[in-house]
């Protein structure tokens, strides 16, 4: 079954899969003005780090392609104010800024408008190739870690949907059961926004792959069964020193992974990787609306008038991290030497 697409460029234009309306409906949305593309960032019609670095790479395009002047200083100009809008659409994905900062560099060495919209074009598709074949990499190295198969719990939504290829830690377990392994997997519905619920489902399903959603409340009681025999989240954020960012709760199964000595592993490109800051005390997470917890697709689930609180990514602890699984290969420890290894 081929993979589902979450953005597509064609002719000029960036058709991304609205992922807030799956699993019910595949609504694709066609976007050619790049500010649309920013409310489709904030909104998580698109997201995933991978995903959401493509989508601003592609929309750098748009920001280029929408621009119409034949000063090559205004055309400039106007270009870095649509990188600044789109580097402030979401806070904490590392691949977000890469993408931008790749773009960047095009637009500061560019010397003609016309050859400055073909570079950003043709740097987007590019982005967007080496994620696929970064995917197929990663997926590769990490069902290494899967060989003898059992259960393997994964949070949010690391897959195609997040990544525009196969995916991160999905594409490591689509990966094993491919090649064979008896692989079930327990997937956290992922609150408040249900990305594994609405999104890891529908892939899993779409792929025949055995699994069983479960609330996040529930990954303690089926670890200390001996239900679950590995972990395998993605990350928006790597620090040097390996602490890693990815969606609230990740934490929390990291810490509850190493109580029952279940292997923990994080699987992510090296363009997660921020080698500019040392811990992830540095990361900033997003703090979304309190909305997104006091209801659910526009049905109040709480009283109103109430406050809730809404981070939506936490750090974990590189001492909670079993191994980091990129394309370049499989790091266990030694994540301050290793990491800056693999792209320096
Ligand atoms: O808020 P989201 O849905 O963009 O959060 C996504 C995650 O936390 C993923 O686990 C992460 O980006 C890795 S995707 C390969």
């Amino acid at each position: 079954m081929p993979e589902l697409q979450p953005l597509k460029w064609e002719n000029n234009r960036l058709i991304l899969l609205d992922q807030t309306r799956l699993p019910g409906r595949e609504c694709y949305l066609k976007i050619s003005d790049y500010k649309d593309l920013v409310a489709a960032i904030k909104r998580l019609a698109v997201r995933g780090a991978p995903a959401i670095g493509i989508a601003a790479a592609y929309g750098t395009a748009l920001g280029a392609l929408e621009t119409e002047t034949d000063s090559l200083r205004l055309f400039k100009n106007r270009l870095n104010k649509v990188i600044g809008t789109l580097w402030r659409s979401r806070p904490t994905a590392r691949n977000l800024f890469w993408a931008l900062e790749r773009q960047q560099k095009i637009i500061a060495r560019g010397e003609g408008i016309s050859r400055i919209r073909e570079d950003l074009i043709r740097e987007a598709v590019k982005i967007h190739q080496e994620q696929i074949l970064s995917d197929e990499q990663i997926s590769r190295f990490g069902a290494a870690l899967l060989n003898d198969g059992g259960t393997i719990l994964t949070h949010c939504n690391a897959g195609a949907l997040a990544t525009g290829g196969c995916g991160t830690a999905l594409g490591i377990i689509k990966k094993a059961f491919e090649d064979g392994h008896p692989i079930h997997v327990m997937a956290t519905e992922t609150r408040p926004l249900l990305q594994g619920a609405r999104l890891t489902a529908f892939e899993l399903k779409r792929a025949g792959i055995p699994f069983t959603l479960i609330t996040d409340s529930m990954a303690g009681t089926f670890m200390r069964q001996a239900k679950i025999q590995a972990v395998i989240t993605g990350a928006d954020r790597i620090a040097r020193n390996g602490d890693t960012a990815n969606k609230i709760g990740t934490y929390t199964l990291a810490v509850l992974a190493k109580e029952h000595g279940i292997p923990f592993y994080i699987a992510a490109p090296t363009s997660t990787l921020d080698l500019s800051i040392y811990s992830g005390k540095e990361i900033i997470i997003e703090e979304r609306s309190a909305e997104e917890v006091t209801s659910f697709q526009g049905v109040k689930s709480a009283p109103k008038g109430i406050k809730a609180a809404n981070p939506s990514f936490d750090i974990t602890p590189h001492e909670y991290i079993t191994a980091i699984v990129t394309e370049k290969g499989i790091v266990r420890g030694q994540y301050h030497t290793e990491l800056a290894r693999q792209v320096e």
